[in-house]
């Protein structure tokens, strides 16, 4: 089964994710945890140039091929030999990211994203999406602190430094996207605490694996 968490910077999704996969893992699950960009040996360095702030002169056609190349690279090497091998693999990001930030947010066709992304996986769309959903103010305020508690402002902060506009309209857009897929997206609201938050993924991927 191939699990993916979307959302906006700040929503919390690397905790949920932690708690998922404990608690797959204790219910007799094989699971692996990945992530886009870099989750493969080539995606870490193209992962360096998407989010490094001296990226500041990508057109956005590059910006949308990397991502492309990443994920192209992520479903060859990870996601299909661990969905083969019968696995849950659980990835922090995917496809529907370019669709919301290239897409509803720089202003490219979601529909050619939709199909480029066609190429890409290559079969491997998700088996289900956790969309965590919060007020942008309020996420990117939390992103913000992490990457000054990381010191990774400099190598990863190219999107939190952003517009808040720019973070409304893919928020807004994600929201669009999860009705318009409605039968693989879960909505939560992340402005609760964690554990209520996890209570809520809990139920729906129990329900998703009860009813494969
Ligand atoms: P993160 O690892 O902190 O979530 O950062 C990844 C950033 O890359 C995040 O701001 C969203 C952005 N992104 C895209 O714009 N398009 C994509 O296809 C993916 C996977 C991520």
């Amino acid at each position: 089964m191939f699990i993916t968490f979307e959302g906006i910077e700040g929503t919390g999704k690397t905790t949920q994710i932690k708690l998922l996969t404990n608690f797959l893992k204790e219910s007799g699950h094989e699971v692996d945890v990945t992530l886009e960009p870099g989750g493969s040996r080539i995606g870490r360095e193209l992962r360096k140039i998407l989010l490094n702030m001296d990226s500041t002169d990508i057109t956005g056609e590059c910006e949308l091929f990397l991502y492309l190349a990443d994920r192209a690279q992520h479903v060859g090497q990870v996601i299909k030999p661990a969905v083969e091998a019968g696995k849950v693999i659980i990835s922090d990001r995917f496809a529907d990211s370019t669709i919301v930030y290239q897409g509803y947010g720089r202003g490219l066709d979601p529909k050619l994203l939709r199909e480029l992304n066609d190429v890409a996986v290559s079969g491997h769309w998700p088996d289900l999406t956790v969309l965590l959903d919060i007020d942008p103010e309020i996420g990117l305020k939390r992103a913000m602190t992490r990457n000054l508690q990381d010191n990774k402002m400099q190598e990863e902060g190219r999107f939190e430094a952003e517009s808040i506009d720019f973070h409304s309209r893919v928020r807004e857009g994600y929201l669009t996207w999860a009705a318009l897929n409605q039968e693989r997206f879960v909505v939560i609201n992340a402005d609760q605490t964690p554990d209520e938050i996890f209570t809520e993924i809990k139920e729906k991927v129990v329900e998703r694996l009860q009813s494969r």
